[in-house]
Formats: structure tokens, C-alpha cells, sequence
């Protein structure tokens, strides 16, 4: 028996573009996500988050769906222009209403709110003004903190501000597999400094309206290995590691930009502006005190040389066992990401905000889904937190990805990472083995 430690929190995670549909439904505006789903070839099976789990309609049995499993806590997104179509000014009430009603639900039923302000769907007027690159949009994302903290603080405790800066910035303007799908080194650098200020001036918005609340922000992070002891693939492990993690930890940690990584930047042809970036009024900001960092893992990552610098190239083990995502399953990396993690910055709390992975199981002849690979991975990376745990590392809670199959981005509906499995063209949900599974980690607090 391997138990937590009391007051462990676990959880299941979603986000608004991936699961609600209803994409004009009671005034909302277009998302950037809105936008890229239509230009044709953006998304593998040519499909969009129109519909996907019709969430915002279905809400309610969906929270029923976490109370069957047994969730102490459920993080999901909020969509900004469903609250604020026009980015900034006028609040759109039926938009903000769906959220307090989501949250009444979930406290009903005993299940605790994780909010995520932004997991990537940027109302597209903003976009049109230039975007995260546009210093505006951090200023914008502070006002909108601020209104939904004004309405929901005095019921939501945990706030996370934004989802995976890495990819928004890198994966959104400058390798343009994710919208807005640009392909601008430049608009990245700018994207991802301007992410991390809008998170320093939400953490000051949100606490000015609710003094109670516990705020993080969620990392993308993954320890990097060199693909062999030549020093070329040594150097690019380096980089590698200094583009994903560092960059972004360093100055929530008032450690500033890593110097190595805009020495990179120089050498990569970027033409950044130093003395913009390194703003030491900016950086006070960015490094605003946090209560937890948010960490989603998925796998570690081998890197060897390739010739260009803004893209080393990953390597998968020939043996190795993966997903359907074509990710390495390798939970003793979760491990070694904690330890390092705890080790080098010190959070005063981590969320393992994320973790889970694809497999297509689907019901058999009875309607049961027998998804015996997820137990074996989650069981396996959650023994991976409990060692963390026993090396000193204050991890507090455990999220899986995801509560139910959804809108994978680019993959579309390709991909299942769903303890539940979701019937696209009924709507119909069953649980699967993997949450009744679950539901008895959440029970026994630790693995049976
Ligand atoms: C993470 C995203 C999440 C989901 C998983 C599989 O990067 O935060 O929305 O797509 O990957």
C-alpha cells in the first residue's frame, strides 16, 4: 500500500476549448482556436472544437461523472471571449454565468475548483491586435483575471494563471502547429515575455480581489537528457533544456532570462532587444510570489544535434513503450523533474497539474472500456510522485489528463486521453476502467 500524505488532493483536468462546444453560444466571441480550426489543414482529422463534448451544455452530468469517480478537486479553463468577447471593456454576463454555475456545481458535490485562466483560446480581436506579442494583451489578461476573480473569489481558492507558456509562445508564432500558427522567432521571444508579465500582473489582480486565493501557473517541463556524451549532443540538451524549462522558470524564480538562452537567441539570428527583455521592472513583476507551481508532465525528452539550432531533434528509444501520441511512456522521469525541480528552485508547493496519456481503447461488446495501459501508467507515475514525495519534494496534488476524451488540438479527435470515454456523434460518456480505478486511488489516498 502506498500512501499520501493526508490532505493530498486528486484531481482530473479539462480545458474550455478541448471540451465545451457552444463556440457563439449567449454572446461569445471568436477564439484564436476558433479561427485556425477553419484554415484548412491546421488539424489532422479536419475537425474543430464546435462541438467536442458539448460541455457547456452538458455540464451538470458532467460534474455528476466526477462525483461518480469520486474527484476531490477538478481544474478547468475559463474561455476569455466567452467572458470578455471583445478581449478588454464589456463583460459578457451570460459567459461569466457559466462559470459560477460550474463552480456551485462542483462545491455541491464536495469537489474542489482548480481555475486555469488561460489555456490558449485568446479572443481573436486581441489576436488581431497583435497578439501575446502585443505588450497590450498582458495588460488585457490582467483586467480579465481580475473580473473573473471579482466574481468567482469568493468561491474558487486556487487559481492557475496560464497553461503552458512554452507552447503558446513557441508552438503558437513560431513552429505554428497551434494558433494563432504563426512562424515569427521573433513574435515568440516577445509572445513568451509577455505571458509571464501578464501572469505577474494577474497574480496582483487576482489577489486584490480575493486575498484568500492561492495562485500558480502551469509549466510544460521535462528533464532533457543528451542522446549520447558527445559534447554536440550535450550542447543541445543544454539548449533544449533552456528553451522549455529554464526560460520560464528562471524568472518566476527572479533569477531573470537565462543568459545562455539569449546568447542562443543572438546566435539563432533573433533579433531581440536586450534591454526590453531584461526590464527590471518586468522581471519584479514576472516574479510575483506564487503559493504552487503547476507541473504537467508527459514525457522526458532525449535530445541529439541537428543542424539547425532552433530545433534539436528528440529521440525515442527503439525499445521504448509509447502512447498513441508517439510519446515515450517513462514515469521515472517524473521523479527526477520533481527532485531537480525542488532542488534547483525551491517551490513552496508543486501540483502535478497534468499527467496522463492517449490510448484508443474503446467499449467492448458489454459497453466496458478496458483502457488497462492508462492504470498501468498512471499507477506507475504516481508511484513516481510518491517517491518525489519520500525525497522531500512538496508535491500536493495530482491531476490527470484527462477527465474525458476531447479535442486534442492539432490530433483532433484522434487521440483519447479521457478516463472517460466519449461517443463523438451521441454525446454518451462511460467510465472507464481507468476511472473506477482512480476513484479508488482517490478513496484509499495512494495505490492498493
Ligand atoms: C498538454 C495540454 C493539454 C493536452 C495535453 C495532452 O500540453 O495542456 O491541453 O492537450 O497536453
Amino acid at each position: 500500500m502506498v500512501r499520501f500524505p493526508d490532505g493530498f488532493i486528486w484531481g482530473a483536468a479539462t480545458s474550455a476549448y478541448q471540451i465545451e462546444g457552444s463556440p457563439v453560444a449567449d454572446g461569445k466571441g471568436p477564439s484564436i482556436w476558433d479561427t485556425f480550426t477553419r484554415i484548412p489543414g491546421t488539424i489532422e482529422d479536419g475537425s474543430s472544437g464546435d462541438v467536442a463534448c458539448d460541455h457547456y451544455r452538458r455540464w451538470e452530468s458532467d460534474i455528476d461523472l466526477m462525483a461518480d469517480i469520486g474527484l476531490e478537486a477538478y481544474r478547468f479553463s475559463v474561455s476569455w471571449p466567452r467572458v470578455l468577447p471583445d478581449g478588454i471593456g464589456a463583460v459578457n454576463h451570460p459567459g461569466l454565468d457559466f462559470y459560477d454555475r460550474l463552480v456551485d456545481g462542483l462545491l455541491d458535490r464536495g469537489i474542489e475548483p482548480f481555475l486555469t485562466l488561460y489555456h490558449w483560446d485568446l479572443p481573436q480581436v486581441l489576436q488581431d491586435r497583435g497578439g501575446w506579442p502585443n505588450r497590450e494583451t498582458a495588460f488585457a489578461f490582467a483586467e480579465y483575471a481580475a473580473i473573473v476573480a471579482e466574481r468567482l473569489g469568493d468561491r474558487v481558492t486556487h487559481w492557475i494563471t496560464h497553461n503552458e507558456p512554452w507552447v503558446v509562445a513557441k508552438r503558437g508564432y513560431l513552429y505554428g502547429d497551434k494558433a494563432p500558427g504563426h512562424h515569427d522567432a521573433n513574435e515568440a521571444v516577445l509572445a513568451s515575455h509577455h505571458v509571464l508579465l501578464g501572469h505577474g500582473l494577474a497574480i496582483q489582480a487576482i489577489g486584490g480581489a480575493s486575498p484568500q486565493a492561492r495562485i500558480g501557473i502551469t509549466l510544460n517541463l521535462t528533464p532533457v537528457v543528451a542522446a549520447s556524451t558527445d559534447q554536440k549532443d550535450i550542447e543541445a540538451a543544454r539548449r533544449f533544456d533552456g528553451d522549455v524549462n529554464r526560460w520560464y522558470l528562471d524568472p518566476l524564480h527572479s533569477r531573470g532570462y537565462p543568459d545562455d538562452v539569449l546568447a542562443d537567441l543572438e546566435k539563432g539570428g533573433v533579433a531581440i532587444d536586450r534591454a526590453y527583455l531584461e526590464s527590471s521592472d518586468d522581471h519584479d513583476i514576472m516574479a510575483g510570489s506564487m503559493d504552487f507551481l503547476g507541473v504537467n508532465y508527459y514525457e522526458r525528452t532525449i535530445v541529439r544535434d541537428a543542424s539547425s539550432d532552433v530545433a534539436p531533434s528528440v529521440v525515442i528509444p527503439p525499445d521504448a513503450e509509447i502512447t498513441d501520441m508517439g510519446w515515450e511512456v517513462y514515469p521515472s522521469g517524473l521523479t527526477k523533474l520533481l527532485v531537480q525541480l525542488n532542488d534547483e528552485y525551491r517551490p513552496r508547493s508543486i501540483l502535478v497539474t497534468e499527467n496522463g496519456c492517449s490510448y484508443g481503447d474503446g467499449p467492448d461488446e458489454d459497453g466496458d472500456v478496458h483502457d488497462r495501459r492508462r492504470i498501468s501508467f498512471l499507477k506507475d507515475h504516481i508511484g513516481a510522485v510518491r517517491e518525489a514525495i519520500d525525497d522531500g519534494v512538496p508535491v500536493d496534488g495530482f491531476f490527470v489528463w484527462s477527465l474525458m476524451d476531447n479535442f486534442e488540438w492539432a490530433r483532433g479527435y484522434q487521440q483519447r486521453f479521457g478516463m472517460t470515454w466519449v461517443d463523438f456523434d451521441t454525446q454518451e460518456r462511460v467510465l472507464k476502467d481507468s476511472a473506477h480505478w482512480y476513484g479508488r486511488v482517490v478513496t484509499a489516498n495512494g495505490l492498493g
